[in-house]
């Protein structure tokens, strides 16, 4: 079958066509980058509000990946902000399709929201739907699922200014999760990003003021949970396509890559934030050959939590490992950094892709591919206006 057959029936397209098709597309499909907006600027929204979530642009890496794009072969690439002008931004420029690179503009839940916007819209994406991209953002409902799912994550209960002051031997919550533990804990905001308002508490009776802290930076529910002592890792996992070598290939299970291990130097409890100091090649350690099982394990872990939350594009896990090495999960990072890798500044994400022959535009059009794989094989019916162009 050639592209010119294609039609709307789901039976007719097959992976070996994604070559083909992507020839097609890199002329005429149109596709924008979107960063976050910023509230601040004239015009962004109607009223300025709150971001629970400490905003960032992620303008720059918007540009990065954009670039990428480009180099890959698209020629019709846009970065655009993520405020209130994107639904006409889109209209005008013929936009096909998103590549989100956003946490959002403000409000709470920011991560959901511009995704929720372009469900509404019609508008294909690449980036976790609106209710993946919310369960990942709130560390506290996605730890519930983990612990549905039997997959470990430290005990931890939360705590909202609305519920008063926190006096933890008051509380029968504490008790019931904590027991006899007396520390020390984390105390972290629900919604966060870089280590940023993560405090280490070593006894209860600092709890309360970290609480507070968290409260008075975020206005929102603030995460309490036992502190992981022993090493610290991220994994980054992605979907069944993958570009490496000059070639597509579907695999059976997700693409998990880049096992890390993050250096933390004495007495860093908490892996300082990259806000303050830039992801270089010491601050994470490729993990090799010499430990395969660790190694394994990570990836295993990875591949589950893609595969249990259904999840669509890429995500980095964080993990810590508590005093017997035992592997407990942080979070899943729903929009992890891609910074394009370069001398000594790079992102966790992009430090272990030369293991599997891949570059960072390989990922990017890794990423692009799987996603335009799927919406052909279990949505072809809602991508009228992308068939369109295989015509
Ligand atoms: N329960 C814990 N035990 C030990 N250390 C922890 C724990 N929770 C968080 N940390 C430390 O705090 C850091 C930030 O926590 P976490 O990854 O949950 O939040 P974040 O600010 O969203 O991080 P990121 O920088 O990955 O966006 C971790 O990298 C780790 O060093
Ligand atoms: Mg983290």
């Amino acid at each position: 079958m050639t592209a010119t057959s294609i039609s709307m029936n789901h039976l007719d397209y097959d992976f070996n066509l994604l070559p083909e098709y992507l020839e097609l597309l890199f002329a005429k499909l149109r596709i924008a980058v979107v960063f976050g907006g910023d509230c601040d600027r004239a015009g962004s929204v109607i009223y300025k509000t709150h971001n629970p979530r400490s905003w960032k642009s992620y303008k720059i890496v918007a540009r990065e990946i954009s670039q990428a794009l480009v180099e890959i072969g698209f020629k019709h690439v846009f970065v655009i902000p993520d405020d209130m002008n994107l639904p006409e931004q889109l209209k005008q420029k013929n936009i096909h399709l998103v590549w989100l690179n956003t946490g959002g503009v403000q409000g709470y839940n920011p991560v959901c929201h511009t995704p929720a916007l372009l469900e509404m819209l019609g508008m294909p994406y690449i980036g976790h739907n609106p209710l993946n991209s919310s369960t990942l953002d709130n560390k506290h409902a996605f730890k519930r699922e983990l612990q549905s799912l039997g997959i470990q994550t430290a005990p931890f209960m939360t705590w909202h200014p609305s519920q008063g002051i926190l006096l933890p031997n008051l509380h029968d919550r504490f008790a019931l999760t904590f027991g006899e533990y007396q520390g020390p804990f984390v105390v972290k905001p629900v919604s966060g990003r870089a280590s940023l308002h993560v405090y280490f508490v070593d006894k209860i009776e600092g709890l309360s003021q970290a609480v507070s802290e968290v409260h008075r930076a975020t206005h929102n529910t603030a995460l309490i949970e036992k502190y992981l002592p022993g090493q610290e890792f991220c994994v980054a996992v992605c979907g069944y396509v993958t570009y490496a070598n000059g070639a597509f290939s579907k695999n059976t299970k997700p693409f998990a890559f880049s096992t890390i291990e993050r250096v933390l130097e004495s007495e860093e409890h908490i892996f300082t934030s990259m806000d303050k100091k830039a992801i270089t090649t010491d601050r994470g350690r490729l993990m090799g050959p010499e430990e395969p099982e660790l190694k394994q394990e990570l990836i295993e872990l990875a591949r589950k939590i893609y595969w249990e939350f259904s999840l669509n594009s890429l995500v980095r896990i964080d993990v810590r490992s508590d005093a017997d090495g035992s592997l407990f999960v942080l979070e899943a990072n729903p929009k992890p950094d891609l910074k394009h890798p370069e001398e000594n500044v790079t992102s966790l994400v992009a430090l272990g892709l030369a293991e599997y022959g891949m570059s960072y535009n390989d990922l990017i059009l890794s990423l692009l591919a799987d996603r335009l794989d799927y919406l052909l094989t279990q949505h072809i019916e809602i991508i009228p206006h992308i068939v369109d162009l295989l015509c």
